[in-house]
């Protein structure tokens, strides 16, 4: 089975790495010469633990090349995957000015081929857009018919800093097939998973992808919102946390409470979602609260910093952690960027500090980042944490005694245990805590 997978960022690559290791033969496709030089010089076009490996026994095994050339790929391949980016619009919306272009590439390219092919989105998308784009569009460029071209939507249920693990050993794969044809393809495909496989129609797996982000976005805001409780009645959300997650139709996951959530996900999924159903004249209020609660909660942090130095201005405050979360260097929708720009409009001299995403950070927040901790700290009034990086959790009270003015820990992400400061001169404070 020859397989090409279009768009090399984040799904792409892992979803091409991954099949080339479970022996299928792949073609990472982007029209970005630089993802390709690198993807065949075994280099990784993201940070993603594990994955230049993959990248490399798969140039090694001869099972993955990588290639611009779009066409001549697409009308040699049996089964192609769709990996394009779908970001938000203005207004929320989902911009599916890739998913287009590339259907009509797709459709342009087995124009005047005899043979059979099945074209799968993974990109994550509206419910309906599979249908009532892709399909279209490819069967009019195309000017063939639906018994030659098979369509599904299989989503992908990744999390950044664990992708290939999930795409590896993922816990179900969710098949929206139109047709028999691409049935039959993606169970070849999956034939070497365990994990429970469910077959639907393409509206379906969309929904299924929209509203799984959706519903873990959901909990985290509402745990946000628990966690203020039990903020203003001095208990520690993280106990009440640990009894809530002994019920196992709550689970003890996503339950951690914090600054909120960020990543290139959550956010756009949860506006997308809501856009599409206010343009049908469906309410969201769930939706509209998940986000608003989501945007309060980096304030929570400045307002600590506040309570604890007083006026702000002039002080001096580094950032820990600028990366969504820890292990990626991904920066989109990062709360540190929400947290950076509230401090620097009360004039505050704001140091960023990350172990691995100070260059993109410093770019689009124009803050001085550094990865030497010892310099952020230095001199500090208070140190804010919004990732929590393995590498805070082992920093020692006296480490930030010696280097700071003032020895002021605020956790936004309950990175130390509580009690790990009790005695040491530091001043800790975190949400969700209480006094
Ligand atoms: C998320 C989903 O977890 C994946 O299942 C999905 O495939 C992926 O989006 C996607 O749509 O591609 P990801 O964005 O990588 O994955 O990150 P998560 O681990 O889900 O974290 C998202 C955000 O929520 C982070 O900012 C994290 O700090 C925050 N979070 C997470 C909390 O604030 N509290 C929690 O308890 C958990």
């Amino acid at each position: 089975m020859r397989i090409s997978v279009i768009g090399s960022g984040y799904v792409g690559i892992v979803t091409g790495a991954t099949l080339a290791e479970a022996g299928f033969k792949i073609t990472c496709l982007d029209i970005l010469e630089e993802k390709i030089s690198d993807i065949k010089r075994g280099i990784s076009p993201i940070y993603e633990p594990g994955l230049e490996r993959l990248i490399r026994n798969g140039l090694d095994s001869g099972n993955l090349n990588a290639s611009t050339e779009l066409e001549k790929h697409i009308a040699n391949s049996d089964v192609v995957f769709v990996c394009v980016g779908t970001p938000s619009n203005e207004d929320g919306s989902i911009d599916l000015q890739y998913i287009e272009n590339v259907s009509k590439t797709i459709g342009k390219s087995i124009k005047d081929s005899e043979k059979d092919i099945v074209v799968v989105v993974k990109s994550t998308v509206v419910p309906l857009t599979t249908e009532e784009t892709v399909q279209k569009i490819i069967l009019e460029e195309s000017g063939r018919g639906r018994e030659t071209v098979g369509i599904a939507m299989n989503p992908e249920f990744l999390r950044e800093g664990s992708a290939v693990d999930d795409a590896l050993n993922p816990d179900r794969i969710v098949l929206g097939c139109t047709d028999e044809k691409s049935k039959a393809a993606l169970m070849k495909i999956y034939e070497g998973h365990t994990c429970p496989i469910m077959h639907c129609d393409p509206r379906t797996a969309e929904m299924i992808k929209y509203s799984s982000n959706s519903f873990l976005a959901a909990k985290i805001s509402f745990v946000n919102e628990l966690a203020n409780m039990c903020d203003k009645w001095n208990m520690d959300f993280e106990m009440v946390a640990e009894g809530m997650g002994m019920d196992s139709r709550i689970s003890k996951q996503f339950l951690r409470a914090g600054v909120g959530f960020g990543g290139s996900c959550f956010p756009k999924d949860v506006k997308a979602l809501r856009r599409a159903a206010k343009n049908d004249g469906l309410g969201s209020e769930m939706l509209d609260a998940t986000l608003s609660v989501n945007e309060k909660q980096p304030e929570i942090v400045v307002n600590m910093a506040r309570e604890i130095l007083g006026e702000l201005k002039n002080k001096r405050i580094v950032v820990l952690g600028l990366a969504f979360k820890a292990d990626t260097d991904d920066v989109r929708e990062s709360r540190a960027f929400n947290i950076v720009e509230k401090l620097k409009n009360e004039n505050v001299e704001v140091i960023g500090h990350d172990p691995q995403a100070t260059e993109a950070f410093a770019e689009e927040s124009g803050i001085t980042c550094t990865d030497d901790l010892e310099e952020a700290l230095r001199d500090a009034d208070c140190a804010i944490i919004q990732t929590e990086w393995n590498e805070y959790k082992s920093i020692k009270p006296e480490f930030l005694c010696n280097l700071m003015k003032k020895p002021v820990v605020i956790d936004g992400r309950r990175t130390f245990d509580n009690g790990y400061f009790a005695g040491t001169g530091v001043e800790y404070v975190a949400i969700g805590l209480g006094n």
